[in-house]
């Protein structure tokens, strides 16, 4: 998933009264900076979160924010919603309205979100085809065995969407949980999945997303990602 750029020049003559054959000498009289850099050609690639300078003048400081937070039951996936919090009412940011959802959690579910304003890492974080590795710990109403194991390895038809769930490995803690990892995200589909075996998920934690995981974060605390973490897988 590539993040939208454009060239230096495109970027300045859309931002400034100066026109696309302008920037050449603006470059060369060095009075445009990019990320605190003196510009060195009019096609230098700037994204959104390129900060750009024109001589005393921003044109443009968006900061990229990603966010993991431990979501608590009873708060929606969701930036709006008219009955319930949300998680962004637990972000402490000042940019938060800027924020997008990365795989969203049921309302009692409990666990990874990640929140993010750079849409490309959203979208990266979240398609199918990213193949992410997505870990739950699952509570269920009636016993487990070894049938659930290798029928979620299987995959689960779904008839709704006519699709076969993923391979999916199951390991079975006790008598009543499971830690579940999946490479997909469909519609409620932890709780579908038992469901095919009319098995109610009475709760369902999701510990990682890849390589994130909650570590010491308490439900309804949140932290920014490091650059290390960010980067993908
Ligand atoms: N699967 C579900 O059924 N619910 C979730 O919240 C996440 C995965």
């Amino acid at each position: 998933m590539k993040t939208t750029s454009y060239r230096l020049d495109r970027f300045i003559s859309k931002h400034s009264e100066f026109s696309l054959s302008d920037v050449r000498l603006l470059v060369a009289q060095k009075r445009i900076y990019v990320d605190g850099q003196a510009a060195i050609s009019v096609q230098q690639k700037v994204t959104q979160f390129t900060q750009v300078q024109l001589d005393d003048q921003c044109l443009q400081n968006n900061q990229a924010i990603y966010i993991l937070l431990n979501k608590p039951q009873g708060y929606v996936s969701a930036t709006k919603d008219s009955q319930h919090p949300t998680v962004i009412d637990l972000i402490d940011h000042p940019r938060k309205a800027s924020l997008h959802i990365a795989g969203r959690l049921d309302l009692n579910t409990t666990g990874v979100v990640l929140l993010s304003n750079d849409g490309a890492w959203t979208r990266k974080m979240s398609l199918p085809e990213s193949h992410l590795a997505k870990t739950y710990e699952v509570t269920v109403a009636q016993p487990l065995n070894d049938d659930y194991v290798r029928a979620f390895q299987q995959g689960i038809y779904f008839a709704y969407e006519d699709i076969t769930t993923q391979p999916a490995q199951l390991e079975i803690l006790t008598d009543f949980t499971a830690r579940l990892t999946l490479t997909e995200g469909k519609y409620h589909q932890v709780k579908r999945m038992f469901g095919s075996f009319r098995n109610e998920v009475l709760a369902l934690h999701r510990s990682s997303v890849g390589h994130l995981r909650l570590g010491e974060l308490m439900p309804g605390e949140s932290r920014l990602l490091s650059p290390d973490e960010i980067s993908f897988p």
